[in-house]
């Protein structure tokens, strides 16, 4: 079979050259974008009496019709075409004759390619933003629920002071809440058309770029072509943005995963987030946690193979070019599943607050409360934090805790101490009296989240 660009080639070409060089297997997910933004073009094309308007209209009606069949999945795409746009040139060929030929008028494929990511990338975006503004109301929902829900804080993974549940939820949220800022803002660069850059360096036809645009419903134009048709700045940076946003949920997922193990049940998860084990009948693996965690890792992938296939090129359009889709179609793919899979196990997952709250009774994480308290009745803290110190090694040798110290024993070390100290100790009182802005006390928690359910107010009307 001919190629479309047969004609200054004496020489076969060899079937598993082309197989190589081909990119239909991954692109023809653009299929749709790429009937889009052909129909922009040649309506163009006929507004500005490049093409008449009988050729434009034969054009016209054959796109539709492939728009329809793509649709409904009976197009078929071979390999010997190369890429999804010489295939939906020669379908549309064989449909309806020479005429078709008349489509790639004053255009390339490298506007054509670069114009149909920016479109698919405002899709998947605005769509990923939502399933993340859905995650966010998840968070609020739990954290509602889990104001007064007291655990460990943790630094260094070691018991640090309690805190309240809903202050560690509301932390992903505000991660959460930048990812979806940062994919909104991106969408600035994503929302431009590089169609009417031609090959590199515009045409010679009198095109009608700002039509083109609007038809397609792009914001703006790439006003440099050579930048329009090699620039990948704005994949990178959903890559980039995506990983940032994988991490998140990593990081949650590490602590899930943590939380259902056997030395911390502090949660649990439904049966459909978790397998069993072909070997060992007890076992209830949190695998869909670890499955997202493990996936961050394909995401960084892709960032990292896309920065390293631009670092070295040239401008304008180098082949290369071509491997910047599989990974960009993966990592939209993996965050929107996960997505979606993290949001309903949060949403479904029982929390076990008296075994958090008990974690916060059988450790030292209100030590800090009794040095507070010594400080608080003027003794310098860096002293009171050595008498503290002195007392929670005692209290480990005789395997009891601070607030098993009776009043006697406390008076012995300072008459300031006083039987106000064991509703210091206690770690709802804690969590309670840490009201600086910012911090876990209830009411600040309170505040925070009537600025997030404001927030997620507000971002649900962009
Ligand atoms: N399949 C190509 C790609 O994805 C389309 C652009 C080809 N342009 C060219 N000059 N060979 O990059």
């Amino acid at each position: 079979m001919e190629k479309l660009w047969s004609g200054r080639f004496e020489g076969e070409s060899h079937a598993w050259i082309d197989a190589f060089g081909a990119s239909i297997d991954i692109d023809q997910q653009l299929a749709e974008e790429d009937l889009i933004c052909s129909l922009a073009h040649v309506k163009m094309l006929a507004k500005t009496s490049i093409l008449s308007v009988g050729e434009s209209n034969e054009i016209i009606e054959g796109l539709e019709k492939l728009l329809e069949d793509n649709k409904k999945g009976h197009l078929v795409f071979t390999i010997k075409n190369e890429d999804i746009h010489l295939n939906l040139e020669k379908l549309l060929h064989d449909d309806i004759g020479p005429v078709a030929g008349k489509l790639h008028t004053a255009r390339s494929r490298n506007d054509q390619v670069a114009t149909d990511m920016h479109l698919y990338l405002k899709k998947e975006v605005i769509e990923i933003n939502q399933s993340i503004q859905l995650l966010m109301g998840v968070l609020i929902n739990k954290s509602e629920k889990n104001v007064e829900t007291i655990l460990p804080g943790y630094t260094h993974l070691q018991h640090a002071q309690p805190i309240s549940f809903a202050h560690h939820l509301l932390a992903y949220y505000n991660m959460f809440k930048r990812d979806f800022e940062r994919n909104q803002d991106s969408l600035k660069r994503i929302d431009i058309s590089p169609l009417g850059a031609a090959a590199l360096a515009g045409t010679t036809f009198p095109i009608d770029r700002e039509y083109t645009k609007k038809l397609i419903g792009f914001k703006k134009n790439y006003s440099n072509s050579l930048d329009a048709v090699s620039d990948r700045d704005f994949i990178l940076e959903f890559l980039s943005n995506s990983s940032l946003l994988m991490m998140h949920l990593s990081r949650f997922c590490e602590e899930i995963i943590l939380w259902t193990s056997h030395e911390y049940q502090f949660v649990t998860l439904t049966d459909a987030f978790s397998t069993g084990s072909s070997i060992m009948p007890q076992k209830k693996n949190p695998d869909m946690a670890e499955l997202i965690r493990g996936k961050t890792g394909r995401v960084y992938g892709n960032l990292i193979g896309l920065l390293t296939t631009m670092k070295g090129l040239p401008l304008a359009y180098n082949k290369d070019l071509q491997e910047d889709k599989e990974g960009m179609f993966d990592t939209v793919k993996t965050v929107k599943d996960c997505l979606t899979i993290f949001s309903s196990m949060l949403e479904t997952m029982k929390i076990n607050e008296s075994t958090m709250y008990t974690a916060t009774t059988k450790d030292y994480s209100n030590a800090t409360e009794l040095a507070d308290y010594l400080a608080n009745k003027g003794i310098p803290f860096r002293k009171a934090h050595e008498i503290v110190g002195k007392l929670v090694l005692d209290c480990i040798k005789k395997e009891n805790y601070l607030q098993d110290i009776p009043l006697s024993e406390y008076h012995a070390i300072s008459e300031l101490i006083e039987e106000d100290i064991y509703a210091v100790l206690d770690s709802k009182t804690a969590v309670e009296r840490r009201n600086s802005f910012g911090g876990t006390g209830f009411k600040q928690i309170q505040k925070e989240l009537m600025n997030a359910n404001e927030a997620l107010m507000d971002m649900k009307q962009v």
